[in-house]
């Protein structure tokens, strides 16, 4: 299993290119299943979380041709996806397992199909993280749906029908999925306290060019009038909002400077604005986003989780490694997950100071990290313990790369390209 080696203690300096996002790329990818034309998605990353779709989209009847980096500068690929055929309306357990976002087949299966049998997909290592919106949202849409086996069994032989859903948590997956599943429903949906997440927005855009009839998105009130077919249609995947968070604190882990070209800082500014507090400038660029830490020590702040505009939960990992090195303390609040520290005892063995209390982490900044070898247990998680690596002094070895791999593009690439002396080692 590849593993990561960091040298740490170097300033990043340099350019960076943010990718598309991964979050808003699988269901975009998804989206294809919704018609019998060709969708073109640009911008798509270069990622395993993205082949292990590719794998499921083709069992499904789906045909996809990969096409290149668009520019020497840019990564990822563009994607043509096309599903003329659906072959099999069952998502089995092997691959949803390995990506819960599989689960958003659910909606598009059914709705196009009238049809769908898709594995649950359990908890992770994050939370136990259930579908149970999903399920209740597609009943309100007129299907009958059993739970068997292990599997969702759902069918609406007559098609779907438009209907007012009011989910009693904001899900950024239940929101895709039904907003998926009424764009060929009979009538009008309302998704009622809907996810207002970038991502959210970027798959109505593509729908909406799809054909169908999207207004709303971005609100926490979404309405969809059902049309009778989608067609195919050309979409760029917005730029990835994480990996810029990340990168940004990786500059400011560093007392660096990096330009972030193609970022977009609409997508993080709760994160701007409260790292600014922090003592980092983060400043908008005509290419992306500037950003600057050089004056001294970070200040600690207090951060909570929210759903989007708020802080993401999938920053909370990188903005405790960030806490850990500044000057007095920093409370970070989990509202989204339930079980999403587990960095947190990785992050001491390399020397911070965190006492978590339930969903809070109390973080008290130490003057410096020192080098270990360490393991992640996900995706945000694993990333976090590369930014401590980058700031600590001596050597860390990460293990569980293929964590990483799910979610950052050339991750190593990127940082080596701006001084960091990082490298994977692969075992034979
Ligand atoms: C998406 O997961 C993201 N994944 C996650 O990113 C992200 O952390 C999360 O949204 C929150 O922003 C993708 O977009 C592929 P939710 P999702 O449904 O859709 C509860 C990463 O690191 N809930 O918004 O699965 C749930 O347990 C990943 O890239 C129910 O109770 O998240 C959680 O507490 C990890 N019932 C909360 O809602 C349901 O039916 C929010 O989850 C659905 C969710």
């Amino acid at each position: 299993m590849d593993r990561i080696r960091i040298r740490g203690g170097k300033p990043l300096s340099g350019t960076i290119p943010i990718g598309g996002a991964k979050n808003a790329a699988l269901p975009l990818m998804i989206a294809a299943l919704l018609t019998d034309e060709t969708l073109t998605l640009r911008h798509v990353p270069v990622l395993a979380d993205i082949t292990t779709l590719q794998h499921l989209l083709v069992q499904h009847g789906c045909t996809i041709t990969l096409t290149g980096a668009e520019s020497a500068h840019e990564h990822g690929h563009a994607l043509q996806l096309n599903a003329r055929r659906i072959v099999s309306t069952t998502a089995p357990y092997d691959l949803v397992r390995r990506m819960r976002a599989s689960v958003l087949v659910l909606g598009p299966l059914l709705a196009r199909c009238g049809e769908a049998r898709v594995s649950l997909p359990g908890g992770c290592a994050i939370g136990t993280r259930p579908v149970d919106l999903h399920v209740k949202g597609l009943e309100r849409l007129g299907a009958k749906i059993d739970l068997r086996g292990g599997y969702i069994e759902a069918s609406a032989p007559q098609g779907l029908k438009g209907a007012e859903i009011n989910f009693t948590t904001v899900s950024v997956g239940a929101t895709e999925n039904l907003m998926m599943a009424a764009t060929l429903a009979d009538g009008q949906t309302t998704l009622v306290n809907a996810a207002r997440e970038p991502e959210i927005v970027d798959l109505a855009v593509c729908l909406n060019a799809m054909g169908a009839k999207i207004e709303g998105a971005g609100n926490d009130r979404i309405t969809i009038t059902g049309v009778k077919k989608l067609h195919g249609a050309e979409h760029t995947v917005v730029p990835d909002r994480i990996e810029t968070g990340t990168y940004i604190m990786a500059a400011a882990i560093t007392g660096g400077e990096l330009d972030l070209v193609g970022a977009r800082y609409d997508l993080v500014s709760a994160v701007a604005v409260g790292l600014q507090s922090a003592g980092v400038a983060v400043t908008e660029t005509a290419k992306g986003i500037h950003v600057r830490r050089s004056n001294g020590r970070l200040n600690g702040i207090d951060v909570m989780t929210e759903p989007f505009p708020g802080f993401p939960t999938d920053l909370q990992a990188q903005m405790m490694a960030l806490m850990s090195t500044a000057d007095g303390a920093a409370m970070i609040t989990e509202t989204i997950f339930e079980n999403r520290f587990m960095h947190v005892p990785e992050l001491c063995r390399m020397g911070a100071n965190i006492n978590v209390h339930g969903s809070s982490a109390m973080v008290r900044g130490v003057a410096h990290l020192n080098g270990a070898e360490v393991m992640a247990t996900d995706l945000r998680a694993s990333v976090s313990l590369v930014l401590a690596g980058l700031a600590a002094e001596g050597e860390t070895i990460i293990n569980r790369v293929y964590h990483l791999d799910r979610g950052y593009e050339r991750v190593e690439e990127k940082l080596a390209a701006c001084g960091a002396e990082i490298e994977r080692l692969t075992d034979d």
